[in-house]
């Protein structure tokens, strides 16, 4: 699908509430993440706090289709997050749209590493449920999908896994670290 990206304006309430209901759907697979609309609501407006970018993607008859945010974290790395297409909208490229609009958002602002945590908090890989420890970095090394999980899309967008944070979310749900250098 052809869709253009562009920043998303705090002062934009119909922008802002389409956004927070595409992140209430992106989402409803995680528990306590965008659990409500008022979660969704804040996690946009964090997004769209000075110095951050928040970008939206939209469909040629202008209905927004998903969003993402950046921020600087430290040094020359920037973090994205969230990544969020409507469901009716995944698989066709918005996804891919979006991140490498961010990507191009970041170089020109003087960024050259994007980082980024996806959770594993609903069995979508191989590591859901298991110990990680003592050998975090084996583990990481034998990561596999098993339900579709976005550490694959982040991969196809060129990032690499460089590591796990063990039980982010509960014994058995760890956050997988991906990073990618972006080019000015
Ligand atoms: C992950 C997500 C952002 C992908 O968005 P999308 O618009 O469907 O992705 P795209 O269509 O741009 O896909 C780009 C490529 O990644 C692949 N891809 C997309 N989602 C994938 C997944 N879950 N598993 C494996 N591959 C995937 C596509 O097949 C495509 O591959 P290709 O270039 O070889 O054709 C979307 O599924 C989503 O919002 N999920 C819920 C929220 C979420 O998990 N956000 C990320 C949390 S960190």
């Amino acid at each position: 699908m052809r869709v253009y990206c562009r920043d998303l304006a705090a002062d934009d309430p119909a922008g802002v509430a389409a956004a927070a209901q595409i992140a209430l759907d992106a989402f409803a697979h995680i528990p306590a993440f965008c659990d409500t609309y008022e979660d969704a609501l804040a996690e946009v407006r964090e997004a769209l706090e000075p110095e951050k970018i928040c970008l939206a993607a939209f469909a040629p008859g202008g209905e927004m289709l998903g969003w993402v945010g950046g921020m600087h974290s430290y040094a020359l790395v920037w973090e994205l997050h969230p990544l969020a297409v409507a469901p009716a909208g995944r698989w066709q490229g918005v996804g891919r749209a979006l991140v490498t609009a961010l990507e191009a958002r970041i170089a020109a602002a003087g960024g050259l590493t994007i980082q980024l945590g996806t959770d594993d908090e609903f069995g979508g890989t191989n590591l859901f449920g298991q110990e990680l420890y003592p050998d975090v970095l084996g583990a990481a090394q034998s990561l596999v999908s098993v339900a579709n999980h976005p550490f694959v899309f982040y991969q196809k967008m060129g990032f690499v896994v460089t590591g796990l944070v063990p039980d982010a979310n509960g014994f058995g749900k760890p956050d997988i670290m991906m990073c990618k250098r972006v080019q000015g």
